[in-house]
């Protein structure tokens, strides 16, 4: 009797997992296949027309628009365009794609402090989506959501070339570590220089100036961020360490739209088979990362 139930109990089980293992693999086939039904229902439809139906039912702030925020000095991944003050990088090319696979129109909104950023997404009303080079990480996922990760980052300790400053040396309170306020290169510092002054700021090229002039020792920073902007515009700037910190980035939107964020990481997975991705990491850093 004893054995029969554990014979029973097995077997339930073996049934239980292939339930499982198909009930996966048909919700991944039959979401696909839903999308590519009613793409196909709405064939006659226009484009637009057929996207919204695709995508589900979720609100924007502008109808028909993607409107975003960002903190905009952060290159090459947003900063303004010298000439025409327009938004530029990475994140932008990033929107305006993500807006297309999704039949919208894109709106960027003016640039906000980057702390504010994850802030504005909760209360909701201004604006759809923040797209900052924004790290995932779990205190920023219990206040909005994060969409799926679209590129990996590291930190990097930057000091002026010539200087012999290193992680140890600037380990010290006389020594001052310039970040921007409420990123990740904020909370590595805390954590990990906890003798040297943190200095927060506004902004990453305040900081990469400020070390120019010697007004801090060095500074932390996402590392693409430094080397692109070593590269391009402070030559006398130099990585003294990449530290790798294993981070991605992801696109916030609030926790009362979770159909926006499925609809944006449906295209985010479109615009990874479709080439899109790869075209905008080509145009901004040479080659695929
Ligand atoms: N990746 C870092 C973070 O999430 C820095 C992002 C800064 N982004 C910006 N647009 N200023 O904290």
């Amino acid at each position: 009797m004893k054995k029969k139930v554990s014979f029973a109990a097995l077997f339930v089980c073996v049934l239980a997992v292939c339930a499982l293992v198909l009930a996966g693999c048909g919700g991944g086939s039959s979401s696909d296949s839903t999308a590519t039904d009613s793409a196909s229902t709405d064939a006659t439809a226009t484009d637009q027309e057929a996207t919204a139906a695709t995508t589900g039912d979720y609100t924007l702030v502008e109808d028909g628009k993607l409107t975003c925020i960002s903190n905009l000095y952060f290159p090459p991944f947003e900063s303004m365009d010298d000439k025409s003050g327009e938004p530029v990088g990475y994140d932008i090319d990033m929107s305006k794609a993500l807006a297309e696979h999704m039949g919208l129109e894109v709106n960027w909104l003016p640039s906000q402090a980057f702390d504010s950023l994850v802030p504005t997404i909760k209360t909701g009303g201004t604006a759809d989506i923040a797209i900052a080079g924004m790290t995932i990480t779990s205190a920023r996922q219990e206040e909005v959501d994060m969409s799926d990760p679209y590129i990996d980052s590291n930190q990097s300790l930057v000091t002026k070339v010539g200087s012999k400053e290193t992680m140890e040396s600037l380990d010290d309170a006389s020594k001052k570590v310039a970040v921007q306020a409420g990123t990740t290169g904020e909370e590595w510092v805390l954590e990990n220089l906890t003798n040297a002054t943190a200095v927060p700021l506004d902004d990453i090229i305040s900081a990469m100036t400020g070390v120019q002039t010697g007004s801090y020792d060095a500074l932390v920073t996402d590392l693409p961020v430094a080397s692109y902007q070593i590269k391009n515009s402070f030559a006398d700037l130099q990585i003294v360490e990449s530290i790798p910190t294993g981070e991605q980035y992801g696109i916030a939107i609030s926790k009362d739209n979770p159909a926006l964020t499925a609809a944006i990481n449906e295209a985010l997975a479109e615009m990874k088979t479709d080439g899109t991705m790869d075209d905008i990491q080509v145009k901004w850093f040479g080659s695929k990362l």
